[in-house]
């Protein structure tokens, strides 16, 4: 039998897929263990999709990894989380570089513990000259936390006359975006059966197609993750637009 990756159309990749993490903590409790497990889990599903996009050859991975709403989560479990953040970063640096991967990060990182943000930022220097897949870490992002600090940004530079009410349009809101340099996800993929955005890349994601699985993040692996991409290969992206009469 073809697996899913066989049966991958290489030459109509989408080049940006984004996925909400979701389920660990579903995960661990029908296994009874705790919602830590779950987390430590979910790491190993990092790896393997890290993997399975760079091996096919995906430009842009973003993944959801800490909401700005995840903060308010017992101070027990954002500690952990954190903890495991450091953690995956040190120890997974030489793969990424040895997998020719980019770290960048989107979000509010002024609000990361010191320690995460230093490791942080130096796992995303130390990757810098990576060309293949970028690995797109959102990390106390919300949409509604970007949009509003980009009106903010917006706002001030009318003000200080770098150009008028009338230059604002789709183009300059992109790029006071955090994704500035990024281009908007063709696929988003939400594990765990939940079929909400949850605060997730609002703006970008006008045009993406959606995909939702029952699968809870710490079993997602490579197939699942190229049976999604076939599934984005069926449809018909028509933005608005009909087809053309004959
Ligand atoms: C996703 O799993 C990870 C984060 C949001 C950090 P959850 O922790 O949300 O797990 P569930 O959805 O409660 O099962
Ligand atoms: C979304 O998952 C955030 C991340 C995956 C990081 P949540 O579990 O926080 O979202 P809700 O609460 O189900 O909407
Ligand atoms: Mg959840």
């Amino acid at each position: 039998m073809l697996s899913y990756k066989d049966k991958i159309d290489i030459s109509r990749l989408p080049k940006h897929i984004a996925i909400i993490m979701d389920g660990n903590g579903r995960w661990a409790n029908e296994q009874g263990y705790d919602r830590i497990f779950g987390h430590q889990n979910g790491v190993i599903s990092v790896r393997e999709t890290t993997e399975a996009a760079a091996e096919i050859g995906i430009e842009y991975l973003t993944l959801y990894a800490f909401s700005t709403e995840n903060w308010n989560r017992p101070q027990s479990e954002v500690d952990a989380l954190m903890e495991l953040l450091i953690d995956t970063i040190e120890k997974e640096t030489p793969t990424l570089n040895k997998n020719n991967v980019r770290l960048m990060a989107i979000g509010d990182l002024s609000r990361l513990p010191g320690n995460a943000a230093e490791k942080l930022q130096r796992c995303i220097a130390q990757t810098s000259i990576n060309t293949g897949l970028a690995l797109v870490l959102a990390l106390s992002y919300s949409s509604r936390w970007e949009i509003t600090n980009a009106i903010k940004n917006i706002s001030n530079e009318v003000k200080e006359g770098k150009y008028s009410t009338e230059d604002i349009n789709y183009e300059l809101i992109s790029k006071h975006l955090t994704t500035n340099t990024i281009p908007d996800p063709d696929l988003l993929i939400r594990t765990s059966g939940e079929t909400r955005i949850s605060n997730f890349l609002l703006w970008q994601i006008a045009y993406t197609e959606l995909y939702f699985t029952q699968t809870h993040w710490p079993a997602f692996r490579k197939e699942n993750f190229y049976e999604a991409i076939c599934n984005f290969q069926q449809r018909d992206r028509r933005y608005g637009k009909c087809e053309e009469k004959k």
